[in-house]
């Protein structure tokens, strides 16, 4: 009765379609360089004490913008350290994230400058730091990406282009709604989207979703103000009235984005807003309206075109018939390509004489770039770790992308049947490297050339280095390495390969190398321990007997001597002496050295 109660209870809630406010996003901040979680004002947000990083220094930090969060502390990371450094942060659900890095300045006189450096997510290149970043107040301070998060992990890497120490203040990694920002054709995985700006148009002050109360799911997205498009072409307005359909999946906008707008003049009807952008590229540019104009009640009274670089990409938009009613959110969505610097949105009424809009957001689409095999990173990292690779190779991120900042020492290819890059070359002569060369270096199947010349790498040549079929040249010369190469590597000789592996502590085995001694496997050589064993207890057996032989002997040529001539007996006893001499001589030792390693 009582479980039959329950079920009832239960029932309507696990049967009623699950909205996803009811779950809340994942949400990680860390406050780079801090020791300890802080909360920043205005809204107590919670920022987790630093970790997760590859290495860097901690040290305090100057804020190059009023949009950074006002958290104290920053980590940056000295080329010593290496080009290449992470945010490793594993645990994270599989999803849809906004992940957003904020840069700060090393707050010491020495550090006057500001770094340029690229960003890296999941080994994609979504930022380069422009020149002039630490001065501009604006949404330079940070960068952001839409990404899906599908292996458990999120890397953040920053790749030192040789202008100063990358640093970075602070990241977050917020969950967002797996159709947010859905474009159409070639969404998802493959693509990345960094947001480039977003306006909240006729807006007094910049905010974040946070200051809004925005919904969670919207990924505390930051909007810049925009007062005007410029030449006195356009006025504010603004209404107290709710908006309808404003905080909506899959993008859960601000009700406020669309309390305020721009709207064109009497004098000039065409609005017009031009933006510097990346030449070509490819952007997604997001359009939103409202009809807040308490001069517009119905359908067909506003009507206008959207023109993008000149060409019409909406027509005839009449807010109130495709929103629904007035007061109420609508929103487009465009793909441009662009080709030059500019991109300029042009809306141009053909009913009524103003053009009105309420947000803007621009968003490039990057291709996510295919990384590395994960068992060849893992056999990267221990050749890392046994070889002792000096700290300034770095050797973080992904050894092969983005393109533009692989590993040092390592070259890559792409395998379009696996769609994954791998390794082919490793190019490591002469960097003083230590350690041994470990036996997972069998996992790089791929590689073709292996240069560690000019090393002091010591040890065995792991004999499964003979396991991949398709290295061609192994330059091992100059090293401490000893022992027999592995009989496949010679053999792979014979098929025109290329070894050297001249200069070396001893090793051996293979034609133009010295022969190496009587190689024994381990039964062997316990047969061999065995069998000396049995010996030496035969021998110390025949031993006894002969001297015990001897004695019997020598007492009854005693009895017998007592009539003998005195010269025979004299030779006699000097024999005898001899032989017990002999005797008690091994047995010493015997027991001195525990026995059978003598004879061994
Ligand atoms: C950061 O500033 C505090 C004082 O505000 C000082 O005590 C601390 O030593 C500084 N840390 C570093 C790494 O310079
Ligand atoms: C964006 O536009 C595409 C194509 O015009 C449309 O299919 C898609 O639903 C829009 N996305 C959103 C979130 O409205
Ligand atoms: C932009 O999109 C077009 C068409 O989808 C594609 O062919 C082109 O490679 C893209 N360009 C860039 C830079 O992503
Ligand atoms: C891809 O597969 C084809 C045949 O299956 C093979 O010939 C080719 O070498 C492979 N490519 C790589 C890069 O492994
Ligand atoms: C390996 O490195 C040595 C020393 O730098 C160089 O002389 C040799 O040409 C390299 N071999 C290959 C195959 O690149
Ligand atoms: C092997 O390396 C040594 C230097 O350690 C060099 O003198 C020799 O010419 C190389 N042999 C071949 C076949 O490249």
């Amino acid at each position: 009765m009582l479980k039959i109660g329950l079920l009832l209870l239960v029932l309507p809630f696990y049967f009623a379609p699950m909205p996803s406010f009811a779950r809340a996003p994942y949400a990680l901040r860390i406050s780079c360089g801090a020791r300890d979680d802080v909360h920043s004002p205005p809204t107590n947000t919670l920022w987790y004490k630093d970790f997760a990083y590859t290495g860097g220094v901690p040290a305090n930090a100057t804020r190059p913008s009023f949009i950074t969060p006002s958290l104290d502390t920053l980590r940056y990371f000295p080329l010593s350290e290496g080009p290449e450094n992470c945010y490793y942060i594993d645990r994270v659900p599989h999803g849809h994230y906004l992940v957003r890095i904020y840069f700060g300045l090393v707050a010491e006189p020495s550090f006057d400058n500001e770094p340029l450096f690229d960003v890296s997510i999941e080994g994609t290149l979504i930022y380069s730091l422009p020149s002039g970043w630490s001065s501009h107040d604006d949404e330079q301070a940070f960068v952001e990406g839409l990404i899906f998060l599908k292996d458990g992990t999120a890397s953040l890497c920053f790749h030192s282009t040789g202008h100063g120490d990358p640093a970075i203040l602070a990241i977050e990694i917020l969950q967002i709604d797996n159709r947010a920002y859905y474009f159409g054709k070639g969404y998802g995985q493959g693509t990345i989207l960094r947001t480039d700006r977003r306006f909240s148009c006729g807006a007094k002050d910049p905010k974040f979703g946070a200051d809004y109360s925005a919904d969670h799911w919207g990924g505390d997205r930051f909007w810049n103000s925009l007062p005007t498009f410029g030449q006195s072409s356009d006025q504010i307005i603004s209404t107290k009235n709710n908006i309808k359909k404003a905080s909506q999946a899959p993008n859960f906008y601000p009700e406020a984005l669309y309390q305020t707008a721009l709207i064109s003049t009497d004098t000039q009807p065409d609005l017009a807003y031009a933006m510097e952008v990346e030449p070509t590229r490819n952007y997604s540019l997001w359009l939103h309206f409202a009809e807040i104009d308490s001069s517009v009640t119905g359908v067909g009274e506003r009507v206008f075109d959207i023109l993008i670089n000149g060409d019409i990409a909406f027509r005839d938009v009449d807010i109130v018939s495709m929103a629904g009613d007035i007061n109420t959110a609508l929103v487009l969505n465009t793909t441009v390509a662009v080709s030059g610097r500019s991109l300029t949105i042009t809306l141009h009424p053909t009913i009524g004489n103003h053009a009105i809009i309420n947000a803007i957001e621009l968003l490039e689409l990057v291709l996510a770039e295919s990384k590395t095999l994960p068992d060849e990173i893992r056999a990267l990292q221990r050749l890392k770790s046994t070889l002792g690779l000096p700290l300034r190779f770095g050797w973080n991120g992904d050894p092969c992308v983005p393109e533009q900042h692989p590993w040092s020492g390592v070259d890559c290819q792409y395998d379009r049947n696996i769609s994954k890059h791998v390794i082919d070359g490793l190019d490591l002569d002469n960097q003083g490297l230590r350690g041994s060369l470990p036996n997972d270096i069998s996992q790089l199947h791929h590689l073709q050339s292996i240069n560690l010349s000019g090393n002091s790498i010591s040890g065995l040549i792991p004999s499964s280095l003979g396991t991949i079929n398709s290295l061609e040249t192994l330059e091992l010369n100059g090293n401490s390495l000893s022992g027999r190469v592995p009989a496949a590597l010679g053999g792979r000789l014979l098929h025109g390969a290329s070894f050297n592996f001249t200069d070396n502590a001893g090793l051996c085995g293979i034609p133009g190398l010295p022969p190496c001694g009587p190689h024994l496997s381990v039964g062997a050589k316990i047969g061999i321990a065995l069998g000396s064993c049995v010996a030496f207890l035969v021998i110390v057996t025949c031993l006894t007997c002969w001297w015990k032989r001897r004695q019997n002997i020598l007492r009854a040529q005693r009895i017998a001597a007592r009539d003998a001539p005195y010269a025979k007996a004299r030779t006699h006893f000097n024999r005898d002496v001899q032989m017990t001499r002999h005797h008690g001589h091994e047995h010493s030792r015997t027991a001195a050295e525990n026995g059978p390693s003598l004879l061994a």
